[in-house]
């Protein structure tokens, strides 16, 4: 399994985020070629893709920002294909984005995940990350 940066958005990128979001959101659609663009030529973000003889199995973003108190980074929509789960395809993925997040100076990784997710709360938790105490809030539009 490799783990490659889009860093130009095909066909094949393209039906595999039209796959693999309804595996992970159910109220967001898939992006466009656009919006996967729009990621992919971003400087604060990093389209990563698990795949092996030109099939995709998954995907992750990483996001990173410079803030007054550091460089930080986010890892967002991790999502593996059902088919192709429990394999350490997921944990492949988030090693990749710490990698990344390092190199780049991040000094924090965060992410959150809902506590009925419990494949990924296991597998985060399985990779190193720790449990904050902290208060999330969402104001929404
Ligand atoms: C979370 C997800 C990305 C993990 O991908 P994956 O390729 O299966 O991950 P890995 O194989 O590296 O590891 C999965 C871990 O979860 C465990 N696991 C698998 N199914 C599980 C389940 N139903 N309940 C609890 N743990 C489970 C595996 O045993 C493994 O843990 P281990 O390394 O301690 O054995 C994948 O399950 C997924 O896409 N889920 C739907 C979308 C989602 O929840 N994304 C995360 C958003 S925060």
């Amino acid at each position: 399994m490799n783990i490659t940066e889009v860093t130009t958005v095909t066909p094949a990128v393209v039906a595999a985020f039209e796959r693999l979001i309804p595996q992970l959101s159910s109220s967001n659609p898939p992006p466009t070629e656009e919006e996967l663009t729009l990621i992919a030529e971003s400087e604060a973000s990093i389209l990563l893709l698990a795949e092996e003889d030109g099939v995709i199995y998954g995907s992750l973003t990483l996001v990173l920002f410079r803030i007054p108190t550091g460089v930080r980074a986010w890892i967002e929509d991790v999502v593996v294909d059902d088919a192709a789960r429990g394999k350490g395809v997921g944990r492949l993925l988030n090693e990749a984005a710490l990698d990344r997040a390092r190199e780049a100076g991040a000094t924090t990784v965060d992410l959150t995940s809902r506590p009925s997710r419990e494949a990924a709360n296991r597998l985060y938790k399985r990779i190193g990350f720790e449990q904050r105490s902290t208060n999330v809030y969402r104001y929404s539009f």
